[in-house]
């Protein structure tokens, strides 16, 4: 399959995302949500995944917060995990995030989800603190993971 990556645009995307969020978690967010989200184009920015006749497979969304992107939500739907989908669209976000000025990544994640901490570790994120209890239904703690840009050749 030939993915896609696009910002998110239209009622259609958003529908899009809604329906991936559906597939994928237990409290996901609602379209009030989004569109508070999505009122501020600046700081809040939803990247999805798409292929001819798949609107949305998979999506991103981050903040822009001066040098650093903060991912708060990352999923893909359970018919095309396992085929590399994420990582492409996480090596897209790290990407646009250094295109707009900010290279530094951070992200909170469940400690049980094994699927995500790999993921994350092969693109270069690591484990920097740990919020207790964090989330909640089922109630877990959340492992804080960063990803600092390589340094430039000398
Ligand atoms: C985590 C998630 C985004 C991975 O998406 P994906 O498209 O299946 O990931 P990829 O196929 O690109 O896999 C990349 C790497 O992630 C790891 N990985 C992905 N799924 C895995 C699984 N079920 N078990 C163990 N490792 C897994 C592997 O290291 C894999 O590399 P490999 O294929 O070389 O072994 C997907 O499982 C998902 O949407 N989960 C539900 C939502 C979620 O947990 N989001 C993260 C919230 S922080």
């Amino acid at each position: 399959m030939t993915w896609t990556f696009d910002r998110l645009s239209g009622a259609d995307d958003l529908e899009g995302v809604l329906a991936v969020d559906e597939a994928c978690f237990n409290h996901p967010w609602s379209r009030a949500d989004y569109e508070r989200e999505l009122a501020d184009p600046g700081r809040c920015f939803i990247l999805l995944a798409r292929a001819p006749g798949v609107r949305v497979a998979a999506y991103c969304s981050f903040w822009r917060i001066v040098d650093e992107i903060h991912i708060n939500s990352f999923a893909v739907r359970p018919e095309w995990r396992r085929q590399g989908l994420g990582a492409a669209l996480l090596r897209h976000v790290l990407a646009e995030g250094t295109r707009l000025g900010a290279p530094r990544a951070t992200l909170e994640v469940r400690r049980s989800n094994e699927a995500a901490l790999r993921l994350y570790e092969q693109a270069g994120f690591r484990q920097t603190g740990l919020r207790r209890q964090y989330y909640a239904n089922p109630l877990e703690d959340a492992l804080i993971l960063w990803r600092e840009p390589e340094p430039s050749p000398p």
